[in-house]
């Protein structure tokens, strides 16, 4: 099957994209959650009982983004949004920037981006991406910043914009997520309901896998060079 002209696209990626560039993932063996509580690094609770922890947390996670490249996996996403053009969009729970590096540009990050801060008293946001004092201060109004990331118990950023493209979608892409946290986990079936070709790419089952029109198990690296070329 082959994406027609002015068919919709929307592409979910997760953790598993970056995987191949070196970024650990959350869920997988060795990945963060098994290293870190969420409730003490991913939560606003935790950052308000210790911001400079958190912060710790994240001052990691920019340094190991700092030195990662994009992979075929993230390549392969720019050129199917150079092949499908304005219908196509891109949307991660990555906070990293791997996309952007790729040349992805009609993108969306729901969990929002680690390189950018945000001053908890007058809101600003910025990109930074040098390295952090333990607790870092707001240039402007000498506010405490956070990172300008999604925690526990927030709202996702874009989600109105991202529920309008999925009601009109005729294709869903789901990659290296696994399908585990809401909203995005519901993705696949608001795709469907929609009446989307359902397309999942990951290298081990995913909660969203079965309701997939196909499951392809394999890398993303490995998976999306092929699967892209193929569909035009
Ligand atoms: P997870 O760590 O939950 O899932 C990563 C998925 O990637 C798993 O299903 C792996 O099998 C798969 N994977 C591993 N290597 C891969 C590869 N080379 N190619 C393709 N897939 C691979 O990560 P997410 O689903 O992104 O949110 O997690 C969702 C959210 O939970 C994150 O955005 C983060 C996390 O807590 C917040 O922090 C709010
Ligand atoms: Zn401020």
């Amino acid at each position: 099957m082959r994406i027609g002209k002015g068919e919709r696209v929307v592409v979910l990626t997760g953790a598993g994209i970056s995987a191949e560039s070196g970024i650990p993932t959350f869920r997988d063996a060795g990945g963060l959650w098994e290293r870190f509580r969420i409730e003490d690094v991913a939560t606003p609770e935790g950052f308000a009982a210790d911001p400079v922890g958190v912060w710790r947390f994240y001052s990691q996670r920019r340094r190991e983004m700092r030195r990662a490249v994009p992979n075929p996996g993230h390549l392969a996403l720019a050129e199917m949004e150079r092949r499908v053009g304005e219908g196509f969009t891109l949307v991660t729970q990555n906070v990293d920037d791997l996309h952007e590096k790729a040349g992805s540009e009609r993108l969306l990050h729901m969990h929002g981006e680690i390189l950018k801060v945000r001053c908890l008293a007058c809101g600003a946001v910025a990109h930074d991406e040098t390295d952090l004092p333990e607790d870092p201060r707001c240039g402007k109004c000498g506010g405490r910043l956070r990172p300008h990331v999604v925690w526990f118990g927030e709202v996702p950023f874009h989600l109105p914009e991202i529920l309008g493209l999925l009601r009109s979608c005729d294709w869903f892409l789901a990659v290296g997520t696994s399908g585990t946290v809401y909203p995005a986990a519901q993705f696949i079936q608001l795709a469907r309901d929609a009446g989307a070709r359902t397309v999942v790419v990951n290298p081990d089952p995913t909660a969203a896998s079965p309701h997939a029109d196909r499951f392809i198990c394999q890398k993303a690296g490995a998976a999306l060079p092929g699967l892209v070329a193929s569909l035009f």
